[in-house]
């Protein structure tokens, strides 16, 4: 499994944490940046993870700015991703199971480190049940044709 990650400011001390329990996993990841507290914008790391997804460079993304809304708004409009915004477990094993989703967003203001890397953890090990949540996939990406130029 090869993960892509990237954070606004407000985001990056969680990603820091992120990264260093995906090393202790062993799991394989590519940080996008931003590298640094410094004042950025977040569809720029949303752009970079959201088309390294699309593009399946990478089976899933991690994206964390301060409320985690912004850079899922973002990453949200390349075709083919599937972010979803998690502050709780439930909703971060249902996002994959039900919608295939293929980033997972978070708040560095909303959730603490211990629920963080529960909820990268319950993202990463759920697995999608396709069947009748595939064909409401179908639509979604219907709906993403009709706007695109
Ligand atoms: C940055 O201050 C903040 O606006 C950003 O990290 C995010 O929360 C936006 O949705």
């Amino acid at each position: 499994m090869k993960v892509a990650l990237g954070s606004d400011h407000a985001g990056f001390p969680l990603k820091k944490e992120v990264m260093e329990h995906l090393q202790d996993k062993n799991i394989e990841f590519k940080d996008f940046g931003t590298f640094s507290e410094s004042s950025c914008d977040y569809p720029d790391y949303a752009l970079k993870v959201g088309e390294e997804v699309a593009s399946k460079n990478y089976d899933f993304g991690i994206l964390i700015c301060g409320t985690g809304i912004g850079i899922s708004i973002a990453a949200n409009k390349v075709p083919g991703v599937r972010a979803a915004l998690c502050s709780d477990t439930f909703s971060a094993h249902a996002c994959r199971e039900h919608n295939n989703a293929n980033i997972l967003t978070m708040g560095q203001r909303v959730v603490g480190i211990g629920l963080a890397i529960d909820i990268v953890d319950t993202f990463l090990s759920a697995k999608f049940q396709g069947d009748r949540h595939q064909r409401r996939i179908d639509k979604i990406t219907e709906i993403e044709k009709k706007y695109s130029k």
